[in-house]
């Protein structure tokens, strides 16, 4: 049996991370801390590290694929569960299709079904701008869904059927970002809007970077902590329901990115190009107006000032 430390001020709540151990999801939990609550990390470190998460915060290794996990609900009673735990990667999801409608769709499913078993407030996910597909729309609006061009894309669209239904059917509390390509320390290589962090790797190590097509495709990148704000602005807020992308509704093109890293890194790396590959998408750009209208959530940080802390990390970092 889990013992867990409950300690309660009057505006602490008792909240559930899974995936509090990989990308964003240490960052949420870091400030989740900061604000004062009781956090509870699960996650399997498939990707995640475990140095990642928080002195602070409880931590469990375990699959959100495992039926005990109900039990541990029932002992830690979150009000709130941030389930950020997936199977993040386009091209695995190519692979091994099943294993990510496994971890995407029966792993949230278990999830959501320990969520009602405790009656948790509200509950709060990752879709992915993946769900557009490749619909030559923008900016992108949340009434819009495409056809996801990978497996990974068709569960995180699926995924938002199963938090409408879940909501709609018995009365859970769920909502559901889209999120943009997200960037900033700690990130991977193998997940979505990893071009950033691969470049950061490439640039520190003094290697070449190489671009697939011209360069002139664009994204929506926005900075880990404009994430993490966009989930805390939405956490207990009663105007928040449904879908929302978490988005700057700005479009940065690769030779873009390039030419700012070339200023803030002072570094001189070659830059190859090589065929387009297929199925990637050329402009993507997410609407951000429904987000700053029901819980007034607008993207700060600059995508220098952004790109600025994600290379000082990958610098300080580096092995
Ligand atoms: N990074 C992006 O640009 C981006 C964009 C859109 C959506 N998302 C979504 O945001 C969420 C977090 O992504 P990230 O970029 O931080 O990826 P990440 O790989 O760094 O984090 C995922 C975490 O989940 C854990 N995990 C994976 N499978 C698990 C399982 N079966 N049981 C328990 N834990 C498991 C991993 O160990 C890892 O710590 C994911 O849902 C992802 O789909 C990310």
């Amino acid at each position: 049996m889990q013992v867990f430390r409950n300690i309660r001020r009057e505006d602490t709540m008792n909240i559930c991370v899974t995936g509090g151990a990989g990308f964003i999801g240490s960052h949420l939990v870091d400030r989740l801390i900061e604000l004062g609550h009781n956090v509870l990390v699960i996650d399997n470190l498939s990707t995640g590290m475990r140095s990642f998460v928080h002195e602070s915060a409880q931590f469990i290794e375990m699959d959100v694929r495992d039926p005990k996990l109900v039990s541990i609900f029932e002992e830690f009673k979150p009000s709130i569960v941030f389930h950020e735990a997936a199977q993040t990667m386009v091209q695995s999801s190519m692979e091994n299709p099943g294993y990510d409608c496994d971890v995407n769709l029966l792993g949230l499913i278990n999830v959501l079904d320990a969520c009602r078993k405790v009656k948790v407030e509200q509950f709060l996910m990752p879709s992915s701008a993946a769900v557009y597909g490749d619909l030559a729309v923008l900016p992108l609006t949340e009434e819009l869904s495409g056809m996801p061009s990978s497996f990974y894309g068709l569960t995180k669209l699926t995924a938002e059927g199963y938090l409408r239904i879940y909501r709609e059917a018995f009365g859970l509390n769920t909502v559901c970002f889209r999120y943009a390509n997200v960037y900033g320390p700690r990130q991977g290589d193998g997940g979505e809007g990893g071009v950033i962090s691969i470049f950061n790797r490439l640039i520190v190590e003094g290697k070449p970077l190489t671009v697939y097509g011209d360069g002139e495709q664009t994204r929506d990148f926005i900075y880990v902590e404009d994430v993490v704000e966009a989930n805390i602005k939405a956490m207990g807020n009663n105007n928040c329901t449904g879908i929302y992308n978490v988005s700057t509704n700005t479009g940065t093109s690769v030779n873009e990115l390039i030419t700012r890293f070339r200023t803030i890194s002072g570094a001189d790396f070659m830059v190859h190009y090589e065929a387009e590959r297929i199925g990637d998408i050329k402009h993507s750009r997410l609407s951000n107006a429904k987000a700053e209208r029901d819980f007034g959530f607008v993207a700060s940080t600059t995508l220098d000032d952004g790109l600025q802390k994600t290379l000082e990390y990958f610098k300080a970092h580096h092995k």
